[in-house]
């Protein structure tokens, strides 16, 4: 039992300094949006507490007005009275007008704001490496990039200001009735203890209700988000009745959350009518009183009454943008999350300068791992001597991708040196690095655009003719012309979609124009079929003359143009040599090889 105390002591003492940190971060992160601001929001801050005087010397004026100008309009001198309604109306004017301006002025700062953590969130997390994308999935970055935005601008534009707005006005207005009439004041103050108790529940009612609003909406857009990413998978293996019936229910359990929130606003909203009305007649009974006794001037007791009335105005939308105000401040804290996290292979402060790499790669005493887990690459050396061609072959799990992944820094090995030339990765520029070692993967991602925008990615601002002699130097040229609009067709319209093997010659193009010194290709010839193989056979072997390559292939014809074979298994190469000396060495290649052969591939 005291065990579990004071394991649980422990963790809330860790989750305690924890949260304390990441509001930290957070409101620096607050700060620093708000930095460039600062002057507009000071004149923010000047104009509110401005036309809240200017809202809350209301009913003062009438008390001046009905106490003081009346009597003396009673006998004949109306200029008390006229100067009264004079300021009144001027008070009223001066003030809607500034309120206007403080409202454009908000709208303006929040706008900034929202623009400037939008771009700072795309900015940032397009930075980041290899290693967060695979940790973080898309439909996390997603909810930040749309739901916590969306929370925090729906705080920002109306709700902040308005709770701004509503407090300044609760203070002045109970400020004005302490000046005006202590006894008033007391009796609003007695009416403030219902008023917290009540606010309270409604608060923590709300606020748990709300959280749990948000997971079941994020639960749902996420659901939504799988489904329709995995839509083939869906069809293909009949899912949609299972998905319906879950999708269902996420729906429904958001449906009860929604409409208990609404309960709670039911309840919470007499109340304060409640509340407001009694203390109204409480103002008013005190009062008589003391106007009966010749204490009070009646035009004090309205005004009095007028400020108790008014002062209950502003509750609900407090009450209810306390809540808003909740849902963003946890949105910042995950965006501060995000923006805080570091690229894991972060770009060197001075770069060796690399003019025109040979193209040699070598590991020294590399091992690898994942951050989540156990050794994926056994410690090993490797030189690939520039212009090799070589294929990497191995049951799946072994630690190809990831081999592939180090030769072009997607991560940075746990121990140990890779280089190009003599140069160690971690001492060039990305700029050079991503000139000098291209890879090429299996999903060949074609952006929105023409298929010539595609290909001239590999070398921005490469003329058309470049881009046609890369497309034919793999052998694309000849599909692409077939296209509705040849170079011009859009990838991602309808009759410009592109077939599987396609998008990879496109993707071979672009490579063959950024003309790297070192190209890995990661089953990227794995969708071309036999015959358009064939084909790009030869593009493929343009492709590779002239610079190293690193092929992971699962056929015996993309094998064949290597120069050296290496055979991974378990995270360790297990087999070294060219493919005729490996078939002889009656090894794992040998089988694999006699398997291929037999089925003909
Ligand atoms: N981002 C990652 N985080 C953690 N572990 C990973 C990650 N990527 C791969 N792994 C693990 O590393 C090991 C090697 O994976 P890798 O992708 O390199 O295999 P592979 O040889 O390319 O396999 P395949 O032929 O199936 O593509 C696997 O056990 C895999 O589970
Ligand atoms: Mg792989």
């Amino acid at each position: 039992m005291s065990l579990y105390g004071t394991n649980n002591e422990e963790k809330s003492d860790l989750n305690k300094e924890e949260s304390r940190f990441i509001r930290q971060r957070s409101r620096k992160l607050l700060g620093s949006l708000l930095l460039p601001l600062r002057a507009r929001l000071w004149l923010a801050v000047i104009m509110i507490l401005f036309s809240t005087a200017l809202r809350v010397a209301g009913p003062a004026l009438i008390a001046v007005g009905i106490d003081w100008a009346l009597p003396r309009a009673i006998n004949n001198d109306l200029m008390p009275l006229w100067m009264v309604v004079g300021a009144y109306l001027l008070a009223a004017a001066v003030g809607a007008v500034t309120v206007y301006f403080f409202l454009s002025l908000t709208a303006k700062i929040a706008q900034a704001m929202l623009f400037d953590l939008r771009n700072r969130m795309f900015v940032h997390t397009q930075k980041l490496s290899v290693e967060f994308h695979e940790r973080y999935t898309a439909g996390r970055v997603i909810a930040r990039q749309t739901s916590d935005l969306e929370s925090i601008s729906e705080l920002l534009s109306g709700g902040l200001s308005e709770l701004v707005v509503g407090l300044i006005f609760m203070i002045f207005t109970a400020g004005a009735l302490l000046v005006l009439d202590p006894i008033s004041f007391l009796v609003l103050a007695c009416a403030l203890v219902p008023l917290l108790i009540l606010t309270r529940w409604f608060q923590v009612n709300t606020n748990r209700g709300f959280r749990a609003q948000r997971v079941a909406s994020s639960t749902l857009i996420q659901n939504f988000v799988e489904t329709m990413t995995g839509v083939r998978a869906v069809k293909a293996f009949r899912k949609e009745k299972d998905n319906e019936q879950h999708f269902g229910g996420l729906v429904e359990t958001y449906r009860k959350l929604n409409a208990r929130l609404i309960q709670l606003f039911g309840i919470y909203d007499p109340g304060l009518i409640l509340i407001g009305n009694a203390t109204v007649a409480a103002v008013l009974l005190f009062g008589g009183f003391r106007v009966l006794d010749g204490t009070l001037g009646i035009g004090v007791l309205t005004a009095a009454i007028l400020y108790a009335r008014r002062f209950f105005d502003p509750m609900e939308q407090i009450a209810i943008f306390y809540n808003s105000y909740q849902s963003a401040s946890s949105a910042l804290e995950k965006i501060s999350g995000v923006l805080q996290e570091e690229p894991s292979v972060p770009e060197p402060e001075n770069p060796v300068v690399i003019h025109q790499a040979q193209g040699q790669v070598s590991f020294d005493s590399v091992h690898f791992q994942y951050a989540t887990g156990d050794q994926v690459l056994k410690p090993f050396s490797l030189e690939i001597p520039a212009g090799q061609t070589i294929a990497l072959v191995g049951t799946t799990g072994a630690g190809k991708s990831t081999l592939a992944k180090l030769i072009s820094r997607f991560y940075d090995p746990t121990e140990g040196v890779v280089k190009l030339d003599d140069t160690d990765l971690r001492d060039i520029s990305n700029g050079d690095l991503r000139r000098e070692i291209v890879m090429v993967t299996q999903e060949a991602y074609l952006f929105t655009g023409s298929v010539a925008e595609n290909i001239q990615l590999g070398k921005p601002g490469a003329s058309m003719e470049e881009v046609e002699q890369a497309a034919k130097a793999v052998g694309a040229h000849d599909f692409i012309l077939k296209l509705p609009n040849g170079y011009d067709t859009d990838v991602n319209k309808r009759g410009g979609r592109v077939s599987s093997g396609q998008r990879q010659l496109i993707s071979f193009a672009r490579a063959f124009l950024a003309n790297p010194s070192v190209l890995i290709l990661d089953e990227a010839t794995s969708s071309l079929d036999i015959p358009s193989e064939a084909m790009v056979q030869k593009g493929l072997k343009t492709l590779l003359s002239g610079r190293t390559a690193v092929i992971i292939a699962h056929r015996l014809s993309t094998v064949a143009i290597a120069d050296r074979v290496l055979v991974m298994e378990h995270g360790s190469i297990i087999e070294d040599g060219t493919p005729e000396q490996l078939v002889a060495a009656a090894g794992k290649f040998s089988k694999l090889y006699k398997a291929w052969r037999e089925s003909l591939v």
